[in-house]
């Protein structure tokens, strides 16, 4: 039966949904942290009310000063990224079933979208006083592609459907956590200790958030195992977009595609990780060991199976070369060119 004109979401899907509920409820303890326990973004910054302000900031300033300019644009294009959590938000409180009908509402769902959209909001919010303060990025250019972004939005071409949802958020989280894990050990190889801190403390809310909805993903293997690798397959074969490929500074329409190519560059996020993702959600549910699906479902089992290695044969060596600019760096030259 269908719910929604533009929807494929079942009432038995509904069903699954909701008779977890429960089951989420349990979980949220551990899957959010309190908020008298969590950390805040100002304990990683200057404190400007502090007598010795100036000092912390010059110090802070020092740091960031050895950061590479190519680190500096892929740091920047995570935080203009987590910038648009407005648009995650209202994307996930779509997905049927999972809906925050009152905006307060006490139902468990509710809260997983309220809590973690609580501490996404941390991410971008640390990133972008943090990039403020390195005074090397020319903010207004930022601010400007934040803009545009959530103004342009974001389809995840998951029909708000939460089967097809939560694939793709437990497959969003771990590479995350991956982008911001790799920008900290970058951030630790040229010196700046505190920004790896800074990555490691995003990466762990990642890391966190990629356990609660592959938890939720398991669940729905557990109860509806023909319809969950549906939609495992769906997603996969519709790739996983990005978030923010409708980044925009007002000037550069590549400025996605550029951003991406130098976070390849780099090794913060390369079409290795993308496959070794593939491959571990595959493990996680234990894909290979599901029975009694038959069809389409078992074909679907199939093709996944064998995808993670596929993607890594594909993995096409990506040549880099030339330079490339950015606003968001006043211009200055990134070469993409291999060091030798
Ligand atoms: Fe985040
Ligand atoms: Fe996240």
């Amino acid at each position: 039966m269908k719910i929604q004109n533009d929807s494929t979401v079942t009432s038995s899907q509904l069903e699954v949904i909701k008779s977890i509920e429960g089951f989420v409820g349990e979980h949220l303890d551990s899957l959010l942290l309190k908020v008298e326990e969590s950390w805040q973004p100002s304990d990683f910054l200057p404190d400007t009310n502090g007598e010795n302000w100036i000092e912390q900031l010059t110090d802070f300033r020092t740091r960031a000063a050895a950061l590479p300019d190519e680190v500096l644009v892929v740091l920047v294009g995570d935080m203009v990224t987590e910038e648009a959590l407005p648009t995650y938000q209202t994307w996930l409180n779509r997905l049927q079933g999972i809906t925050d009908h009152t905006g307060a509402s006490p139902s468990p769902w509710a809260r997983w979208s309220r809590g973690w959209t609580s501490e996404e909001n941390r991410h971008g919010d640390l990133l972008n006083k943090y990039l403020y303060l390195t005074g090397r990025v020319d903010m207004r250019s930022i601010e400007t592609t934040i803009h545009h972004l959530i103004n342009n939005g974001f389809d995840p071409h998951t029909e708000n459907d939460p089967y097809l949802g939560f694939v793709y958020t437990s497959f969003q989280e771990r590479a995350t956590k991956i982008s911001h894990r790799n920008v900290g050990v970058l951030a630790k190889r040229a010196g700046e200790d505190h920004l790896h801190k800074i990555c490691g403390m995003i990466a762990g809310d990642e890391a966190r958030h990629e356990k609660a909805y592959k938890l939720f993903m398991t669940k729905i293997f557990e109860l509806d195992p023909a319809k969950a690798v549906l939609a495992f397959a769906k997603m996969m074969k519709s790739k996983i977009a990005m978030p923010a490929q409708l980044m925009d500074d007002g000037r550069d329409k590549k400025l996605f595609s550029k951003f991406s190519l130098v976070a390849q560059k780099i090794g913060v996020y390369t079409a290795e990780d993308y496959a070794e993702i593939i491959g571990a959600l595959v493990n996680d549910w234990k894909i290979e060991r599901l029975t009694g699906i038959s069809g389409a479902s078992a074909k679907a089992q199939d093709y996944l199976c064998g995808l993670s290695e596929r993607y890594l044969k594909l993995a096409e060596r990506v040549s880099f070369s030339g330079v490339e600019k950015f606003s968001w760096l006043y211009d200055r030259e990134i070469t993409l060119a291999p060091v030798v």
